[in-house]
């Protein structure tokens, strides 16, 4: 079983997809749930699922440096061989994204390389795209980049708000995410080079489809 340790934010529904994918044969653990919110609903369901939390939260003027390494400390307790940023809404020092090199990997609302950063959804609407979706990759210095390991698209539709996308996205967050443990958990993939690998072959720039 892969140790694998969740960090949240918030809302907590990409940990809950995994929690429950957990129990179909996932062929991993979580571990342990770290997040910088005391209130993160994530939390409770973590709770629900009898799994070990805990909450790194910045002090007041504390530097980037100086919280990656308490959260650095905090995540080394658990021993993991996998990090899940699962909507863990801060930016993370490159020395802190070093030490996790080719172990860590995020989801981002949408077809990475567009739109990086926040209210992806809305950007999509306003500049009329067709398609939107969800990014699965590794973790690397620059935010919300990294090699991509799986997407998965939704339509857009003209009379969208960013509330309808960002359920229509979100699903698809769900079902894609829990593919991308259970591969890591089989060793099948790999970061290489900034590059990633599926069973050896190159993933290409949008992701294994
Ligand atoms: C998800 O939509 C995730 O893609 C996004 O935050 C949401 C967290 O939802 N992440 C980012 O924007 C990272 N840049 P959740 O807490 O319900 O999993």
């Amino acid at each position: 079983q892969l140790r694998v340790l969740v960090l949240i934010s918030g809302n907590g529904s990409n940990l809950q997809a995994i929690i429950d994918s957990c129990d179909d044969h996932l062929q991993a653990d979580v571990v342990g749930v770290i997040s910088n919110q005391p209130d993160a609903l994530g939390l409770q369901r973590a709770h629900h699922a009898e799994i070990d939390t805990s909450c790194v939260i910045a002090r007041k003027g504390e530097s980037r440096e100086s919280y990656d390494l308490r959260l650095q400390q905090r995540i080394e307790k658990y021993q993991p061989e996998l990090i899940v940023l699962a909507g863990f809404m801060r930016i993370l020092s490159d020395d802190f994204v070093s030490q996790y090199e080719g172990r860590m990997i995020n989801i981002h609302p949408s077809l990475l390389p567009k739109y990086t950063g926040l209210n992806t959804h809305q950007r999509a609407i306003d500049a009329k795209d067709t398609e939107h979706g969800a990014s699965v990759h590794f973790v690397t210095p620059q935010l919300d980049s990294g090699p991509v390991i799986l997407q998965a698209r939704v339509p857009v539709y003209a009379e969208d708000t960013a509330e309808l996308l960002t359920e229509r996205v979100y699903e698809q967050e769900h079902a894609i995410y829990p593919i991308v443990v259970k591969w890591f958990a089989q060793g099948r993939l790999e970061m290489k080079d900034n590059l990633a690998f599926l069973d050896g072959e190159l993933i290409g720039p949008s992701g294994f489809a």
